[in-house]
């Protein structure tokens, strides 16, 4: 057993996004443009009494975008056809592939919106594969035990579970995990793959060093992680395989060459970007 520690802990940074939205922003700035496989990390937060803001109409190509949710509920649309609504506790993992327009609308009201959008990158090969969209239901991700904690798992195997997101290119693994008591805790992460945690609510502890919520922890390399904290602090633990390719991005698309790039300006130019129904 090799334990992880910490590489770098990364403060989010208020950013603004879509409409009117305030987002908390750790990877996808220009001092984490990148964290293989993962292109950027965002925590949004939508006040109660906020109206007609959201993320209207947009497009993605080359990578996939996950939502998961803390409170409140949005609704997503998009020009595949999908249509749903994701609420406190769910998540949606939408591979974007070759193209696809949507849009994500709060629909709650009386209630802060508060929710993560991550993405994560596609292998060249898969850049340009039809586009995919799993809507997972709070009742499909299953609460695993742990030794002094619980672990909801949107994806990956972890403890002999595996979670309702599959067949994603970079094997990732995505859990919302919380203390069940205070004091220390020990996590298994894959050996080889990038890893970070974010805190939810409190601080909490690795390996000794103070990390407060709202910050993104990149670790080391090792098979486990070990977390010191209150009963109750909650925090994400998300580690996928690295691609090891080179990236070239352009607002809401990610190739590996500047070509690439110009030829997806292009199609969106010229209306060819997305298949139409
Ligand atoms: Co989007």
């Amino acid at each position: 057993m090799k334990a992880r520690k910490i590489n770098q802990i990364l403060p989010a940074q208020a950013v603004p996004e879509g409409k009117g939205v305030t987002v908390h922003r750790t990877i996808g700035r220009p001092i984490l443009s990148e964290l293989d496989p993962f292109l950027l990390l965002d925590e949004m937060v939508i006040g109660a009494d906020a109206t007609g803001v959201g993320f209207p109409e947009h497009p993605h190509r080359g990578f996939e975008t996950v939502t998961y949710m803390l409170s409140g509920s949005m609704r997503h649309n998009d020009t595949v056809g999908n249509v749903g609504e994701i609420g406190p506790g769910e998540a949606q993992w939408m591979t974007a592939g070759r193209g696809i327009i949507h849009s994500e609308m709060p629909t709650s009201t009386g209630v802060d919106i508060r929710g993560f959008q991550l993405w994560v990158n596609l292998p060249a090969a898969d850049k340009m594969k039809p586009p995919r969209y799993q809507d997972i239901p709070y009742a499909d991700i299953p609460t695993i035990d742990g030794d002094g904690y619980a672990a909801r798992l949107i994806t990956g195997e972890f403890l002999g579970e595996r979670g309702p997101v599959t067949e994603i290119a970079v094997k990732p693994l995505f859990a919302d995990i919380t203390l069940r008591r205070s004091g220390k805790i020990t996590v298994p992460v894959p050996v080889g793959h990038t890893a970070f945690l974010y805190g939810i609510n409190n601080a909490f502890y690795v390996e000794g060093d103070l990390v407060q919520p709202r910050a993104l922890v990149v670790l080391s390399d090792g098979d486990t992680v070990s977390i010191t904290g209150d009963e109750g602090a909650r925090l994400l633990l998300v580690a996928a395989a690295p691609i090891g390719e080179p990236v070239a991005r352009y607002g809401p698309f990610v190739m590996n060459t500047q070509e690439e790039i110009q030829a997806t300006l292009n199609d969106w130019n010229s209306g060819n970007f997305v298949e139409t129904q």
